[in-house]
């Protein structure tokens, strides 16, 4: 099959300065690691390149800084044929994400937002608005809530459907949540939704936050693949690829980017979540980020197989 729809990714991007390294250091401590890369990242970034290396279009709506971060960004979206009408830039520095990775492929990363900061929700509605016939707009929350609020609204307006990938954890605006069709979590992001009234991971829980919210969710669960809820109001499990994970990050963006592009050429929810499944379980065999996401040729026949 080949993907003709078209998402939009309202959201972030970071150059992502990742360390291997077997051993974290304590506070005060300094260590050796084993090595380092320089990536583009941030999960709004991210996203959109699944996406793209799906065959799907994809346009990206950012503001990235004055420096050489921001040329590099955007040269890279260009390279990947992300259309790039909808990136701004503001004076000062782009977003930047430290980031620690150890033997076991788990990661710890600090986002450092600069100009994705600058984002307004003038600035994110008119670049819509000089978009056609885009199906779905995803958002995360590395840019500021009422950027993501403003896109969204604008988007349902239009007919789209609104993904909201609640990452990095924060107190969720109920404005967003009301204007976010599909919430995508991973399973410390929904445990931490608990401060907002809800609950850890169980089918329970995810059936009542679903019904609360009046959003579907999926709960991504890393290896063990991910929950949803059905439109009739149900818990259903997909499984994930089993592989051996050298680096997980990124991978979760890989699911959002990829469960988009399900959604946006009409397989099942079902299918659009193992679609996320496969991506997001191809990546961790590799390191790095964008850098580790299956190429255009390996991700549409990742697509194909699903089909
Ligand atoms: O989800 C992984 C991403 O989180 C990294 O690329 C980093 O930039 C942060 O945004």
């Amino acid at each position: 099959m080949s993907v003709h729809e078209h998402v939009v990714v309202v959201g972030s991007t970071m150059m992502d300065m990742v360390a291997y390294t077997s051993k974290i250091p304590q506070a005060g401590e300094t260590v050796s690691g084993d090595s380092f890369a320089l990536g583009f990242g941030g999960k709004g970034a991210n996203q959109a390149v699944m996406a793209r290396r799906l065959g799907a279009t994809v346009s990206m709506i950012n503001t990235l800084g004055d420096d050489l971060f921001g040329d590099s960004t955007l040269a890279n979206f260009q390279e990947e044929g992300i259309d790039t009408s909808g990136i701004s830039r503001a004076h000062g520095a782009s977003g930047v994400a430290p980031i620690w990775v150890e033997p076991d492929g788990s990661n710890r990363i600090i986002c450092v937002a600069g100009a994705n900061d600058a984002m307004t929700p003038a600035g994110a509605i008119s670049a819509l608005e000089h978009l056609e016939n885009y199906q779905i707009v995803i958002g995360q929350l590395e840019i500021p809530q009422e950027v993501t609020i403003a896109a969204f609204k604008k988007a349902k307006d239009f007919g789209a459907i609104t993904i909201l990938n609640p990452a990095p954890f924060a107190l969720i605006s109920p404005d967003l949540i009301s204007v976010s069709d599909w919430i995508i979590p991973n399973e410390s992001e929904f445990a931490e939704m608990h401060s907002q009234g809800l609950g850890p991971t169980s089918d329970k829980n995810i059936l009542e936050i679903s019904a609360t919210l009046k959003a579907r969710f999926v709960v991504t669960l890393g290896e063990k693949g991910a929950a949803f809820t059905t439109r009739d109001g149900e818990i259903r499990r997909v499984a994930a690829p089993q592989v051996k994970a050298i680096d997980t990050t990124g991978a979760g963006d890989a699911f959002v980017g990829a469960f988009a592009v399900g959604l946006a050429a009409h397989l099942s929810d079902e299918k659009a979540i193992a679609l996320g499944c496969a991506c997001a379980s191809e990546s961790v065999t590799r390191k790095g980020t964008q850098s580790s996401y299956s190429t255009p040729a390996q991700a549409q026949e990742i697509l194909r197989s699903i089909d």
